[in-house]
């Protein structure tokens, strides 16, 4: 389209937003706007934002400082803020001299409109839910934009991110998101699976089903309820779909048994399980407002692997959450060491506006102290990750073919360095020819460090 805008997007945070700026392009695109790949050449700035920590909002707002510059010599260019931080602030980010839009993650299936109209007539706009947390969003634009994603919009080649749930009502203490995405609510069992057989139609083999406690979706109709081991059954006998994993799990009896029956059961069903434990200190985790114990989470995951052989499990830890003492950091240590995660994410603990966490509680943990934990936590589970990794040596795995790594060049010949992850979600790194991206190969483990694998292409 020769006189179409161009549209620069911006991604932070989780897999929800990539999947929220796969939607929105791919409405970009029906609406004939042009995706660049440089904030140099576009008429339009995109940024889907984070909220999750004050870190992420802080790169946010520096982002905006440099387009405020930008824009003394380019005033036609339109920046729109959507995402998290967009519905948290709203406003009063919408005060700020570089911004044009402010959209939250609800309202996305409007922004086409709310472009066109800073494009064209230079209006701003302020489009967020108001009173977030009074009822769920039965939201049917969203629903309807969320339901035609069906275009080759991939963020991995061959993969795509299916939503089978918006929002969260665990109100765990630390956490934004229900004030951001509102409250838990699952989406329509028969919707989920023509999607997924559309974007199978297009050739996605993988699917990820998101949700923010993926396990808890639950979906009433007539005398049956929906729970995800029967989402993960329907995607199964999809045509074309070769694998199925499903993210982020909270750790909870109801309905974990049937989960791990059907990965045990259902070949497509990858053997990994995201189970964030948050901490391993029971007075922790209690001020956390997480609904079990050390004792009941390791008993979960112990639970798991005996039914599903081979299983890959893998966590987040909040450190210096506050109250937190050097004895319930060595409980989350002793935990970590018990537990045998595959990998653990670790996050230093940031108060969040308007979380119960942020308004009760004092973030009395020094920075320099929540530093260090990060840093101990980190080496402990470096450990146990190298150890599981060298169990690979000498094997011959399947995987699923990203792309080129960040440190192959474009321009380099036929070979290439490739990544590529396992079904249990271990990265594997070989050389082969990039057009093995978005394929499955069979990779002969022969080296390995705590979090890759390195490999060889067996012809
Ligand atoms: N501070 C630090 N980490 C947080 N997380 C969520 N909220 C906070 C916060 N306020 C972490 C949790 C969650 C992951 C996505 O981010 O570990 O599982
Ligand atoms: Fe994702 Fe949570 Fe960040 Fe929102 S606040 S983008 S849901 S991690």
């Amino acid at each position: 389209m020769k006189d179409s805008k161009k549209i620069f997007l911006h991604t932070y945070g989780c897999q929800m937003n990539k999947l929220d700026s796969a939607l929105v392009c791919s409405a970009l695109k029906e609406a004939e706007f042009e995706i660049v790949d440089s904030e140099k050449e576009a008429d339009a700035i995109l940024i889907n934002t984070c909220s999750v920590r004050e870190h992420a909002e802080q790169r946010v707002i520096s982002h905006l400082g440099n387009l405020k510059h930008i824009k003394e010599t380019r005033p036609q260019l339109v920046v729109a803020v959507i995402g998290c931080m967009a519905q948290r602030m709203g406003g009063e980010l919408l005060k700020h001299p570089a911004v044009d839009i402010v959209c939250g993650p609800a309202q996305i299936p409007q922004l086409i409109d709310l472009l066109k109209e800073a494009l064209f007539n230079k209006s701003k706009s302020l489009a967020v839910t108001e009173n977030i947390l009074q009822h769920p969003l039965e939201n049917q634009p969203l629903e309807n934009f969320e339901s035609s994603y069906d275009r080759d919009e991939q963020i991995i080649p061959g993969q795509a991110y299916v939503s089978i749930m918006r929002g969260c009502s665990k109100f765990c203490s630390y956490c934004i998101v229900p004030y951001v995405r509102g409250l838990e609510i699952s989406r329509p069992p028969a919707v989920i699976s023509e999607q997924i057989k559309r974007l199978a139609g297009r050739g996605i083999k993988q699917i990820t089903l998101l949700g923010q406690a993926v396990n808890s979706y639950e979906y009433k109709t007539g005398d049956k309820t929906y729970c995800l081991a029967d989402i993960l059954e329907t995607a199964s006998i999809i045509d074309g779909i070769e694998w199925i994993k499903f993210i982020t799990n909270y750790p909870t009896e109801k309905y974990f048994e049937q989960i791990c029956f059907a990965m045990r059961d259902l070949p497509k069903v990858c053997r990994y399980l995201h189970i964030p434990a948050q901490s391993g200190s029971d007075k922790i985790l209690k001020a956390m407002n997480r609904m079990y114990s050390c004792q009941q989470y390791l008993q979960l995951i112990e639970k798991a692997k005996n039914i599903v052989p081979n299983l890959s499990i893998a966590g987040d830890f909040i450190v210096g959450f506050p109250s937190e003492t050097d004895d319930d950091f060595q409980q989350t240590v002793n935990l970590v060491q018990k537990a045998e995660h595959k990998n653990c994410f670790v996050f230093k603990y940031s108060p969040r506006p308007g979380t119960i966490g942020e308004k009760k509680l004092k973030d009395n943990v020094p920075a320099v102290v929540k530093q260090r934990r990060n840093v101990e936590l980190l080496c402990v589970q470096e450990k146990i990750s190298d150890r599981l990794s060298k169990e690979f040596l000498d094997k011959e795995v399947a995987v699923l073919v990203e792309g080129p790594s960040k440190k192959s060049h474009p321009d380099e010949g036929k070979e290439v360095q490739l990544v590529a992850r396992t079904s249990t979600d271990w990265i594997v790194v070989f050389d082969g020819p990039k057009t093995l991206a978005g394929q499955f190969a069979n990779v002969k483990i022969v080296n390995s460090t705590p979090l890759t694998l390195f490999g060889q292409l067996c012809s």
